[in-house]
């Protein structure tokens, strides 16, 4: 239930795009698959600085983490949240909720993962758009 409300707000969302002043702002932006808004790009950054890397892969398939692009595909963003923030330290997930950097630009990291994940960001290594 709480997933389709979800679902609705996001239909809602492609739906008042028409309306530029009333549209709520879209959750990250992209042009040429790479080239992303300022605070997408924040997310790419945080990304690279708590080196999440070095368990779910350059690339977010996956390594000793699992695949954050499927993962994203599920997760729902207070689960996404609470699992960066509490981790899942028996399964070798770690806490960033000390971690002000991560907690400080976790709407950014949700950004840029969702759009890894919803395949529109096409390479991990974003830029600014020009
Ligand atoms: C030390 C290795 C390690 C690091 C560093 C790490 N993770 Fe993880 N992560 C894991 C493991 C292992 C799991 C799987 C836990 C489980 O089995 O439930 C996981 C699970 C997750 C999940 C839940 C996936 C799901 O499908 O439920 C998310 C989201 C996630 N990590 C995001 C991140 C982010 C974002 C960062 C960087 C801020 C990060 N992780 C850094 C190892 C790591």
């Amino acid at each position: 239930m709480r997933y389709a409300m979800l679902m609705c707000a996001a239909l809602f969302g492609v739906g008042g795009a028409t309306h530029a002043a009333d549209a709520p702002k879209p959750l990250y932006t992209v042009v040429d698959g790479n080239k992303v808004d300022p605070n997408t790009l924040k997310g790419f950054r945080t990304w690279r600085a708590a080196a999440c890397d070095r368990c779910h892969g350059a690339n977010q398939e996956g390594m000793v983490g699992p695949s954050l692009i499927e993962s994203l595909k599920v997760l729902t963003k207070e689960q996404f949240i609470q699992t960066v923030r509490d981790g899942r330290l028996e399964k070798g997930m770690q806490s960033f909720g000390n971690n002000p950097n991560v907690m400080d630009n976790i709407d950014h990291l949700y950004a840029y993962l969702k759009g890894r994940s919803d395949g529109a960001i096409t390479q991990a290594k974003v830029q600014a758009i020009e």
